[in-house]
C-alpha cells in the first residue's frame, strides 16, 4: 500500500516474482469487475462508487492465499481496513513524497483522476498528509525513493523470510 506513484505495481510484480505467488492489482481487479477504465469509472460513476466498488474487490482478493496484492492508493485510507486484514498478512507501506509522486504520475492526460487537477503537487501533499496516519499502521515501511523496485521487493522477501512468512500456508496446503 502508499500513494500513488508510490511503486505498489512494480515493486509487488517483483515481489510475487521472487516468492513465485500470485500478483492480483487492485485498480485492475476493478476495471474487469466494472468494465470501465479507473479515470471512465470516476467520470462516469463518481468516486463513492469507485470506492465501493475497490472495497468489494479488496474483500475478495484479500481471502486469497500466496498473492502479493497492489491496492489503490486510497485503499488503506478507508476506516477499518487495515483492521480488517487476515493474521497473517504482511502489509507494506511504500513511502514516497508528494513531489515524486506526482513526477512518476506524469503530467497532462493522467491515469489519475484525484491527480488531474491545476496544481497536483498540493493536492498530493494534502492527500498525502491525511491517509499518512493510516499508511502508517503498515506492518513494515520502506521507502520508495530510495531503492529500485527491485531491491525493495527483495527487501520485503528478506523480511518475510525471517518472519517465516508462508510457511503456515505451505504446510496448510501440503496437508
Ligand atoms: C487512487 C489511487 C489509484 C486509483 C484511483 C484512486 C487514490 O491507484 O485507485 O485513481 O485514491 O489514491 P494507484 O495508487 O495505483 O495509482
Amino acid at each position: 500500500m502508499g500513494f500513488m506513484g508510490s511503486g505498489k505495481t512494480s515493486v509487488g510484480r517483483e515481489l510475487a516474482r521472487l516468492l513465485g505467488w500470485t500478483f492480483r492489482d487492485f485498480d485492475d481487479a476493478v476495471e474487469a469487475e466494472v468494465g470501465r477504465s479507473i479515470p471512465e469509472i470516476f467520470r462516469e460513476r463518481g468516486e463513492a462508487f469507485f470506492r465501493r466498488a475497490e472495497a468489494r474487490v479488496g474483500e475478495r482478493l484479500l481471502s486469497e492465499e500466496r498473492v502479493v496484492l497492489a491496492t489503490g492508493g486510497g485503499w488503506a485510507a478507508e476506516p477499518g481496513r487495515l483492521d480488517g486484514l487476515p493474521e497473517a498478512t504482511l502489509s507494506v507501506w511504500l513511502r514516497v513524497s508528494a513531489a515524486e509522486a506526482v513526477r512518476r504520475a506524469g503530467s497532462g492526460e493522467t491515469e489519475r483522476p484525484l491527480l488531474a487537477v491545476e496544481d497536483p503537487v498540493s493536492r498530493a501533499r494534502e492527500l498525502v498528509a491525511e491517509r499518512e496516519p493510516c499508511y502508517r499502521r503498515a506492518g513494515m515501511v520502506l521507502d520508495s525513493e530510495s531503492a529500485s523496485p527491485r531491491e525493495l521487493a527483495r527487501t520485503i522477501q528478506e523480511y518475510m523470510r525471517i518472519r517465516g512468512d508462508g510457511e503456515n500456508v505451505s504446510h496448510a496446503k501440503s496437508g
